[in-house]
């Protein structure tokens, strides 16, 4: 795969640039937009420039709600155009809130992937300025700042370094301007953004995805950068108009492996996203002294001292997530925190008054179990934050508030990056009430947010582990069963591993306590029966350690094959282990972030081994929007 650019963030973005005004600006964009959706479809928009200037179109909702609008609204003939698809991160899916986002005198269009950090801060100095705000946005905040400068410069390129250089956070813009029918301009930080080379026409595109289907000629852009296209030329430079070098690559991927980032499946793409889903959680949400500041909770202070019980109610892999909370947020707050199927939840008397916090955790946001329950839990009187993937979702809607995962759109039906999204930002809700409740002194949590901000590159460490996991499955593909072990944060880690081999290789595997297993599953242990053990670290608890060990002799003894995910240096279990799959050294309660890695990609090999097709498998649905 040559120039392998990483697939990361929310939207999906398109730019071209042409010599003549016509109908292909238009087209080419929206067959990039048709492409990009995977990438967000909560609302899309396109804007086109031609002598007259610019002229655009947005709408909430899928692709055919823009292509209903351009049909009832045809845009006029034009020489360039920028188009977007949007996964909502700040704003609600929304006409408004859709991009492009245009400065009040519509003389600049801006669309943008990621998050602004600092958007608040830029929206007040705006405001005491006297701007006026269309959408809740924090793109909306780049349009106008990009206004000014235009006007200040005459020049978009000039502006667009004048603005980056102010902006924090991760981003992608693209930015088209009255009076520039021939130009494009783009800058990135962290965000992707690669160039596509064509024959009097270039192209700007969030991946390749955007213009593989015109040209394969591609160029790099790195950190820091701003790019600027013309239909015969591309100049990049620094974010302080310095020229830089852009690296030349050829795609090899054909339009269906470009939209999977060039892996074969969208499973193993959102695998290889879980650093970016993460990052993406955690950025935004610790203030200048490293507190941390969730904006979007919008519960009373003085009711989150209040609470004395937590309840997460949540399905399938999101209940798992639940779990590994309830050991840190238990640890953190001293709150008693029960999680509950959200399907047993709401059958059974559950003791729920106003002092109770529900935490209801869903990707979709439309798990008609969880939002049953979400709504039996509000009857009774509790206020209820929802830890969901999808903005403007029923469940996200229907709460008190959301602290939302920025995974991005999770295609595979089989969840992965949302469910590390999950833990981070029940990590970050249980860190936040330890703050507020003076459980946690203010450098204990940031000692906890700055190993949080370690999980990426280590959950990327046990990515590029891959092959050596990948062969293990493949000969391990015709097992029949496999039994998985845990204690502690391992246990819902080890139930989660299980559900990925059910899912993707439709084997029975089963998850354990550790400890559980001399009452009674012991006896399913056979000659040859493989067993997964999910060790805590040696120096987090040594009894757990010390108790995990016996628990592998045990099975041992009886013939297991013990298939052992360890923390690197943890020499002591190589003795007890048949094979180790190591991963990084990480505290006890955030070690889920990387331990479950081994095991997805595990099922996502035994499952690909087998034939199987790892993105849609039988009998599942994405959203189970039925009870
Ligand atoms: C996870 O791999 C499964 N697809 C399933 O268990 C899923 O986690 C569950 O249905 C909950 O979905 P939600 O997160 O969208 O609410």
């Amino acid at each position: 795969m040559t120039g392998a650019v990483t697939v990361a963030g929310m939207c999906g973005i398109i730019g071209y640039v042409g010599h003549t005004e016509s109908t292909r600006p238009l087209s080419v964009v929206m067959e990039a937009l048709s492409r990009l959706q995977y990438r967000g479809y909560d609302s899309a928009g396109v804007v086109v420039v031609n002598q007259s200037g610019l002229h655009h179109v947005k709408k909430a909702g899928k692709l055919a709600a823009l292509e209903a609008e351009l049909a009832a609204r045809p845009l006029p003939a034009a020489s360039s155009a920028v188009g977007h698809t949007r996964w909502a991160t700040h704003g609600g899916p929304t006409d408004a809130n859709a991009h492009p986002h245009l400065s009040p005198d519509g003389a600049v269009a801006v669309v943008h992937n990621g998050i602004i950090e600092n958007h608040d801060l830029l929206r007040q100095e705006l405001l005491n300025a006297g701007a006026v705000f269309s959408s809740q946005t924090d793109t909306e905040v780049a349009a106008h700042l990009l206004a000014r400068a235009y006007h200040q410069t005459g020049d978009l390129p000039d502006a667009m370094c004048l603005v980056a250089q102010r902006l924090e956070g991760a981003f992608t813009l693209l930015a088209v301007a009255t009076g520039q029918p021939h130009l494009v301009v783009g800058a990135r930080r962290t965000s992707p953004l690669v160039v596509g080379l064509g024959e009097g026409e270039n192209f700007l595109g969030s991946d390749v995805a955007a213009f593989v289907a015109q040209t394969n000629r591609a160029l790099e852009l790195g950190q820091d950068q701003v790019v600027t296209i013309t239909p015969d030329s591309v100049s990049v430079t620094d974010f302080a108009g310095q020229p830089v070098e852009a690296k030349h690559f050829t795609v090899d991927w054909d339009a269906s492996a470009a939209v999977k980032g060039g892996f074969a499946t969208f499973m193993e793409k959102e695998i290889h996203d879980q650093p970016d889903a993460v990052r993406d959680t955690l950025l935004g949400r610790t203030g200048p002294q490293g507190h941390l500041k969730l904006d979007e909770l919008r519960v009373s202070e003085s009711l989150l001292r209040s609470i004395d019980k937590i309840i997460v109610v949540a399905c399938g892999t999101a209940a798992y997530a639940g779990h590994v909370a309830k050991y840190a947020i238990e640890h953190w707050c001293r709150i008693p925190t029960e999680v509950e199927l959200a399907h047993e939840f709401r059958y059974r008397d559950a003791i729920v008054t106003e002092k109770t916090l529900i935490v209801a955790i869903s990707q979709s946001g439309e798990t008609m179990d969880t939002i049953q329950a979400v709504r039996h839990a509000r009857e009774q009187g509790a206020k209820v934050i929802a830890v969901v993937n999808t903005m403007g979702s029923t469940i996200a809607r229907e709460s008190d508030a959301a602290l939302y995962t920025h995974a991005g759109p999770e295609v595979a039906v089989a969840s992965t990056k949302a469910f590390l999204a999950q833990i981070t930002a029940t990590y970050l809700l249980g860190l936040y009430l330890a703050q507020l409740r003076g459980t946690m002194f203010a450098d204990e949590v940031r000692a906890v947010l700055s190993e949080l901000d370690q999980t990426p590159a280590k959950i990327q460490t046990v990515i590029e582990s891959e092959d050596g996991i990948k062969a293990l499955a493949s000969a391990m593909k015709e097992t029949k069963s496999v039994l998985f072990l845990g204690r502690h944060v391992g246990f819902p880690v080890a139930m989660e591993g299980a559900l990925k081999l059910k899912e993707l290789a439709y084997i029975h595997a089963e998850g354990f306590a550790a400890g559980e297993l001399k009452h009674g599953p012991i006896a399913l242990i056979d000659q040859g029966q493989p067993v997964f053990v999910v060790v805590p670290s040696p120096r987090g608890r040594d009894a757990l350690h010390d108790k995990i060990l016996s628990n592998i002799e045990e099975v041992r003894a009886r013939g297991a094959v013990t298939l052992v995910v360890a923390e690197e240096g943890d020499i002591a279990v190589t003795e007890f282990a048949e094979r180790v799959l190591w991963v990084p050294q990480t505290p006890t309660l955030l070690a889920p972030l990387v331990a479950v890695v081994p095991l997805q990609i595990f099922a996502c090999a035994l499952a690909s081994a087998k034939g199987l097709d790892v993105d849609q498998p039988r009998n599942l649905a994405k959203s189970v929007t039925v009870e």
